[in-house]
């Protein structure tokens, strides 16, 4: 399965933070926002992986990520040129799909939880048709809703109704398989003058093969659609390090537990982030797995 991660955008809502800084680049916390989806993709176990982001902000993410190959994944990246809808990024990603499965993940969306890769792995594994991920929020209304059967099929999709159905968003993490640069190739932009990723599961709605995963309790999804939200993710971050001692969406760690690399290739990128609590982080990650023994003399 090939990787897209969607970071482009005005980011009008969070000015004057993003007049010359991409959303995706901000800091939450102690990390720039990309590497929370760049970890979920990692953890769903794929590896090659393409950014798209507008042309103005696209070299600030090769600044900051290159080929990939210091974590042992490949990265590449593609322009676009308006944001003319989430799903134009299956069309601007249909060379680097090829005849691969997908999954897309917009660069801003946060997830944390128990057992996720698992999960993901699992599904990527037997993927028919599309899987969404819903998440139950107070405020539907601001975000694609959907119900499913008792199944988990996806009965009903509506993108921001006056009026959900439910409580269920979709989050912004969709697995595809192939035929759905076909589906993307064919919408029309709609009323508001894009090209909806609503429009796209619908597609498998109808086909009856669009699974609703629910993340459930215990789980979490940040918005960081607003400065507050912002704020919040970073201190959700920021109790989780100081609780648990843990880093969430470390990019070296998910690498070396995936088995991209080893300890020692870990270790390396630890030192190359100098003093900063982020850097020891790696190195003591690293040192706490065996295998940095034999990887350095
Ligand atoms: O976050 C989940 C929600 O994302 C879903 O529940 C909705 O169904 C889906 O439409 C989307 O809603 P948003 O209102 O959050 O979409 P927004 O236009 O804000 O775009 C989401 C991110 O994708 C944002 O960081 C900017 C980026 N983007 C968006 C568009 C339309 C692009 O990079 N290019 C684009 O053309």
């Amino acid at each position: 399965m090939k990787g897209i991660i969607l970071a482009g955008g005005r980011g009008t809502r969070l000015h004057p933070l993003t007049l010359s800084v991409s959303k995706q680049l901000l800091p939450v916390h102690d990390k720039p926002m990309i590497y929370y989806p760049l970890s979920v993709l990692m953890l769903a176990n794929i590896r090659d992986i393409l950014i798209i982001s507008t042309p103005h902000d696209l070299g600030a993410f090769q600044d900051l990520l290159g080929d990939g190959s210091r974590l042992g994944i490949n990265l590449t990246y593609a322009p676009q040129t308006e944001p003319r809808g989430i799903a134009e990024a299956l069309i601007i990603g249909a060379d680097h799909i090829g005849a691969d499965d997908v999954a897309l993940i917009l660069g801003d969306n946060i997830f944390h939880g128990p057992g996720f890769g698992e999960v993901l792995q699992h599904h990527v594994r037997d993927l028919s048709g599309c899987v969404l991920f819903g998440y139950r929020v107070p405020d539907p209304e601001r975000y694609g809703v959907a119900r499913a059967d008792d199944r988990g099929q996806i009965v009903s999709l509506e993108e921001k109704p006056a009026r959900p159905r439910s409580n269920m968003a979709v989050t912004g993490l969709y697995l595809y398989e192939n035929d759905v640069v076909e589906i993307a190739r064919k919408l029309r932009p709609s009323a508001r003058g894009e090209l909806e990723i609503t429009d796209v599961n619908q597609v498998y709605v109808e086909r009856r093969s669009a699974v609703l995963v629910d993340l459930g309790r215990g789980f979490a999804w940040l918005d960081t659609g607003t400065h507050n939200s912002l704020t919040d993710a970073s201190h959700y971050m920021q109790l989780m390090e100081q609780r648990q001692g843990i880093r969430v969406a470390c990019i070296e760690e998910v690498a070396l537990n995936m088995g991209f690399i080893d300890a020692g290739a870990c270790h390396r990128l630890g030192e190359k982030l100098g003093s900063s609590g982020y850097g020891q982080y790696v190195m003591r990650i690293a040192a706490q797995t065996p295998q940095l023994l034999t990887a350095t003399p």
